[in-house]
């Protein structure tokens, strides 16, 4: 073998092993221990609220170190989920029988080495309910979400969700919710491909709108995390509340409907208050992977997704939202995520009329998987251009990124 493969089989082992992971319990089998490839120094948390009489038959060892998943589940005297520090393989094992093995909800969740030394990076597993308070300039949390233990008669409930409220930051804090775990390089690439959630909502052209107001969110998903450039508090609670016909607490406000892989999906209606008398504007960020199709429509704009997908894909217009339906002919559409917002501006001038206005949206810059662009049309056409400054500023922006 020349020395160069060797070097390249040395990167590319290396770079294997840089890989977060998440491992579910039901891929533990009786037959015989799995080895995993870490890197020395990462963490393993374990989430689930699996019967401890279970837990306690399966086996993390590491190193000199075997710890049992009824003592990893718990947590410390701060609440702070206890890990496992890894040498450089894991190994798992378990005396459950396969047939209770399937029954296990729970999953273990490894780090990189690099993250477990990071004091800005954190990991909550969420069995009840977590108060999350971080003051840094800069900070990454991960929520592990445990099954929910209620029983809903919804067809669509999620199997595990946050149900997050209380989100406190200011203006100056952009603040990311994002699918998936952060990636070995998550320091380099914050506000990345993956985020289906963001306060300030804004866009390379023009649109920046901070919702003091945020609905309370539903996060149903197993896990999840969150990207914040400076300090924020919430509230994360397991629990799910059905949101199939929800109506906005607020005339400026922003919130969320999400829907995981391979889960059943039923129409989901918004009402939004509205002021008649002002400006508004309505939009959503959507990001799906759609099997089969799905239909987003807010304030008589569409946008149809079949058998495709995007990410990040913002759309607004210059109208007072109204309703927001979400559905799909498919019981089962797909993954999706539609960020939804509504802002009330100015007064409306008195005069009237005018021409319609078009506002054709830019997906943001970064992992557009192209597909239908949702072309948002007001369906008021009475915008003068002299409303609230954000507005105006819109505006202009909007026919600036049409001009070059
Ligand atoms: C698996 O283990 C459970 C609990 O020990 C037992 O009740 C069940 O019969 C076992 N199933 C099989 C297929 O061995
Ligand atoms: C997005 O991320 C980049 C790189 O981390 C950062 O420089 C930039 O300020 C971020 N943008 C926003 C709006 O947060
Ligand atoms: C979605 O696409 C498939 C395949 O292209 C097509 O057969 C189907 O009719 C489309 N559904 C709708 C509602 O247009
Ligand atoms: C979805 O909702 C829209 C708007 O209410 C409606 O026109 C359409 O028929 C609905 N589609 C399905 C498949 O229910
Ligand atoms: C909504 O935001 C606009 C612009 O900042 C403000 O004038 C209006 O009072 C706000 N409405 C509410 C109910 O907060």
């Amino acid at each position: 073998m020349s020395r160069s493969c060797i070097f390249l089989l040395l990167l590319l082992s290396i770079s294997v092993q840089a890989v977060p992971k998440v491992i579910y319990l039901t891929q533990f089998s009786s037959i015989g221990t799995i080895t995993v490839s870490v890197e020395s120094g990462a963490h393993v948390y374990l989430a689930s609220n699996d019967d401890n009489q279970l837990l306690k038959n399966i086996q993390l060892t590491s190193g000199g170190t075997t710890i049992t998943c009824d003592r990893l589940g718990d947590s410390n005297d701060d609440e702070s989920p206890k890990f496992l520090t890894t040498s450089s393989s894991l190994e798992l094992s378990t005396s459950n029988n396969d047939s209770i093995t399937y029954m296990l909800s729970g999953y273990i969740y490894i780090t990189t080495n690099q993250q477990a030394r990071d004091p800005t990076f954190s990991v909550y597993v969420l069995k009840t309910t977590q108060s999350i308070s971080k003051i840094g300039m800069m900070s990454t949390v991960v929520v592990l979400n445990t099954r929910l233990n209620q029983v809903s008669i919804d067809n669509d409930a999620p199997r595990m969700t946050s149900y997050v409220t209380n989100i406190n930051h200011s203006p100056n804090t952009n603040l990311y919710f994002q699918w998936g775990i952060p990636d070995f390089d998550w320091n380099d690439v914050t506000n990345n491909t993956h985020t289906f959630f963001m306060n300030p909502v804004f866009s390379q052209n023009g649109l920046n709108v901070f919702f003091p107001n945020i609905e309370p969110l539903q996060i149903k998903l197993d896990y999840w995390y969150i990207t914040s450039m400076g300090p924020f508090n919430m509230d994360l609670e397991n629990r799910y509340v059905s949101d199939h016909k929800y109506t906005t607490t607020s005339v400026n406000t922003t919130g969320l409907i999400v829907s995981g892989e391979n889960k059943p999906y039923d129409e989901h209606v918004v009402n939004f208050q509205t002021d008649n008398s002002r400006e508004g504007i309505s939009g959503t960020y959507v990001s799906a992977f759609i099997s089969n199709d799905l239909l987003i429509s807010m304030t008589g704009v569409s946008n149809f997704i079949n058998r495709s997908s995007e990410t990040q894909n913002l759309g607004w217009a210059l109208a007072a939202p109204t309703r927001l339906t979400i559905n799909s002919t498919s019981p089962v559409p797909g993954t999706f995520y539609c960020q939804y917002f509504a802002f009330t501006g100015e007064l409306l001038p008195t005069t009237t009329a005018g021409p319609t206005t078009v506002t054709q949206t830019t997906p943001s810059t970064v992992g557009q998987v192209t597909s239908t662009a949702p072309v948002i049309t007001t369906t008021k056409g009475a915008f003068t251009g002299f409303g609230a400054m954000e507005l105006l500023i819109l505006l202009f922006s909007v026919f600036l990124y049409r001009l070059f």
